[in-house]
């Protein structure tokens, strides 16, 4: 029989914990692995967590075989499979960037330590909490003993995002979308891309110019409409519905899980992971990139050609990235 899997979850206690936990003790993310759960959250939010994991054991779940709690990194992260690091710090009111970025710094570098000392060997991580590329690169950094190919921030909600409207605009199923890909930064300067995607095997550009009425309306939908709508989709939900993304992002973290560990086939979906310089993009930054994964982890898919509109947006939000990593730099925490 399949050995368990520990998977620990920070800021189990909060919305995207709840929408995340059942569905992973059901199966969802792993398949038909048998599952530990360690929820690691602060004091203040073990109330939650443990109200959670009242209820998971009432869902009789024949996968899980174990719940703990702990507001202590240490025994969260003790011989974790794959860590999903979903707790964070948000942005308040009159909040200044540098306030959050050390905020976060203060959450993720410990974390990241932590990790180092006592995950097991084949750990992975899945960064959730917002500004999720740099607190990837903080965690990363603070482990220097685990490869740095084994961290990466989520942008698969985004991914996904691009997916569900693109599918709307072609009048198509989300399952016929193929090579949709977020380049850069989780944040409103993200470039969804769609140049190498294809809709039930035709390449989107050529089924929206078809749709809309000619490759001049299709780049304007794009950059007027699909490229916006993608990149503030956070804020449109939080307008609608009144708190934040929730069940989206659980579904998302989970299949960036999935995907990573039993594998994508030939199809690329998007994450933010190391860079070592690929397309250009700076060294040693988090960016979401085009990805796929033998089981083993994604890896970037190379080779794809980029016009002069694609090479601006993706300079311009691996930029981003950078000066947040050199504002952490400027203050002392990486
Ligand atoms: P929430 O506020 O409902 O829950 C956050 C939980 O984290 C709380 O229970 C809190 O007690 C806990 N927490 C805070 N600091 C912690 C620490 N140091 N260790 C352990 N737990 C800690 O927030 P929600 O809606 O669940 O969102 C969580 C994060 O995910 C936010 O940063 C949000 O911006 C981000 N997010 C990222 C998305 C993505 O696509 N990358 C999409 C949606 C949200």
């Amino acid at each position: 029989p399949p050995q368990p899997v520990t998977v620990t979850i920070t800021g189990a206690g909060g919305q995207i914990g709840y929408a995340l936990l059942f569905r992973i003790a059901a199966g969802a993310m792993l398949g038909d692995r048998p599952v530990r759960l360690r929820l690691l959250e602060v004091p203040q939010g073990m109330k939650a967590a443990e109200g959670a994991a009242l209820e998971l054991q009432d869902c009789a779940l024949h996968l899980l075989r174990s719940v703990d709690i702990t507001d202590d990194a240490r025994s969260g992260f003790e011989g974790a499979n794959i860590a999903m690091l979903v707790g964070a710090r948000p942005r308040t009111a009159g909040m200044e960037r540098a306030d959050l970025l050390s905020a976060n710094a203060g959450i993720f570098g410990p974390q990241g330590a932590a990790l180092n000392a006592v995950a097991a060997p084949d750990i992975r991580v899945v960064v959730v909490g917002n500004p999720a590329n740099t607190n990837a690169l903080i965690a990363a950094a603070s482990a220097p003993d685990i490869p740095g190919e084994r961290f990466a921030a989520l942008t698969r909600l985004d991914h996904d995002r691009a997916v569900g409207q693109l599918a709307q605009a072609a009048g198509a199923s989300p399952t016929d979308v193929r090579g949709v890909t977020i380049w850069g930064n989780h944040s409103a300067t993200q470039f969804p891309d769609v140049d190498h995607a294809l809709i039930a095997g035709r390449p989107a550009r050529d089924v929206l110019s078809e749709r809309l009425g000619g490759p001049g309306a299709a780049l304007a939908w794009l950059d007027d409409e699909f490229v916006p709508r993608v990149a503030k989709r956070g804020a449109e939900i939080i307008a609608v519905r009144g708190s934040s993304s929730a069940a989206s992002a659980a579904n998302a973290a989970i299949s960036h899980v999935r995907d990573s560990v039993l594998g994508t086939g030939d199809e690329s979906v998007s994450a933010a992971v190391l860079s070592h310089g690929e397309y250009g993009v700076a060294e040693g930054i988090y960016s979401s990139f085009p990805v796929t994964s033998d089981g083993t982890g994604y890896r970037i898919v190379e080779g794809l050609s980029l016009d002069d509109r694609a090479r601006a947006r993706i300079d311009a939000s691996a930029s981003e990235i950078v000066a947040e990593r050199d504002a952490v730099r400027a203050l002392g925490l990486l």
